[in-house]
């Protein structure tokens, strides 16, 4: 408030301060437009403009499949990182979290404020028991893996796979056996489990029949909850994410499937690749995109070429693909 009085003169800081909202909205609107008017006025330096002039790489012919094809077939994809999310179980019959059907919007249950809680580690310290309910209807052996986990499975037997990173809690990549050296659980899974309080390890069986059985299980030593080795919100990410995270700049594609990329960090994995790998997205929904405006000043131009979002409409993208649809429909069609 005190920047506000010195910037307003005194009269009309007293009218913003009885709540005149003639005035208020028409100070929104002078900053909005001296925001505006900032942005397309500002001047490149030397350096941004070489940044914009820089010719854009293009590793792929064409930004299609064929042009993908014809990547892969000249032998220049052998080092593939794969990203995956919620989206490639739902055919499995698991629920993702942001989808019409998903999680978010179906999960109701007594005690939840909002249904993100129940993955919360504030709240599940609080009570932990929304968790042990909705659990059983998440454990991994209830599951098959779908087209995709083993589409996974068939790069690394090919020798192309150097890493898959997943949010995935479902454990379906172990059970398609896609080697667990090459899995990144960036978000954890349910093996094993731990004290929350003192940390003491307890094995996914014990977890498991304790939340079949409907009671919470609790620590032998300190009587602490025990939680599965999930990431919840609230927990960083396990340390071998961070360790692998060199090999995003080494891949020669990246293949992105089944994921909103809301959930940081792992959505940022997508800028990692330096700017000449092809990046693929497989997914119901465009995510992770930043917008193409033709009549954009220079300065907005220089912005929207330093950014690793995807471009899939850019006239000049010749790394992007963007699948639109089920990943299953897709990796049965083109492999
Ligand atoms: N299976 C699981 O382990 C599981 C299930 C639900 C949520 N989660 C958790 O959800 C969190 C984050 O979100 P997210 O981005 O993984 O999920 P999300 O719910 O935010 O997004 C899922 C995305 O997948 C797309 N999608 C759904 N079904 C698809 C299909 N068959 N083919 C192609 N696209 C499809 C949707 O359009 C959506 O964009 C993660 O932290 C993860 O741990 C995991
Ligand atoms: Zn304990």
């Amino acid at each position: 408030m005190n920047g506000l009085k010195s910037t307003l003169s005194p009269e009309v800081y007293e009218q913003v301060m009885n709540g005149d909202q003639e005035v208020i909205n028409e100070i929104i609107a002078l900053t909005k437009y001296f925001k505006a008017s900032e942005g397309k006025k500002r001047e490149l330096t030397a350096e941004q403009r070489k940044v914009l002039e820089k010719p854009v790489p293009t590793p792929l012919d064409s930004t299609d499949l064929k042009g993908l094809a014809e990547y892969i077939r000249s032998g220049k994809a052998k080092r593939i990182v794969t990203m995956a999310g919620a989206g490639i179980s739902t055919a499995c019959g698991i629920p993702d979290f942001r989808s019409e059907g998903g999680l978010y919007k179906t999960l109701k249950m007594e005690g939840l404020r909002q249904p993100e809680d129940i993955f919360t580690l504030d709240f599940f310290l609080d009570n932990p028991n929304p968790f042990y309910k909705l659990a059983p209807s998440l454990l991994p052996e209830k599951f098959h893996p779908s087209k995709t986990h083993y589409f996974i499975k068939l790069l690394e037997e090919k020798g192309l796979l150097l890493r898959h990173f997943t949010q995935n809690i479902d454990m379906l990549e172990s059970i398609a056996h896609v080697n667990k050296d090459l899995v990144i659980h960036a978000h954890g899974c349910f093996d094993p489990c731990h004290c929350v309080k003192c940390h003491e390890e307890v094995t996914y069986e014990e977890f498991r029949k304790a939340a079949l059985d409907g009671t919470v299980l609790k620590c032998k030593k300190c009587g602490g909850f025990i939680k599965p080795d999930i990431v919840f919100f609230g927990e960083g990410l396990p340390q071998v994410f961070f360790d692998h995270l060199d090999e995003l700049e080494e891949t020669d594609l990246l293949i992105v499937m089944g994921t909103s990329l809301t959930v940081h960090p792992f959505a940022g994995l997508v800028e990692f690749p330096p700017e000449q790998v092809p990046r693929v997205f497989i997914n119901r929904d465009p995510a992770f995109t930043i917008e193409y405006n033709p009549d954009a000043t220079d300065y907005e131009k220089y912005e929207y070429r330093s950014s690793l979002r995807f471009k899939f409409d850019n006239p000049e993208n010749r790394r992007d693909l963007f699948l639109q649809g089920n990943c299953d429909e897709w990796v049965e069609k083109h492999t």
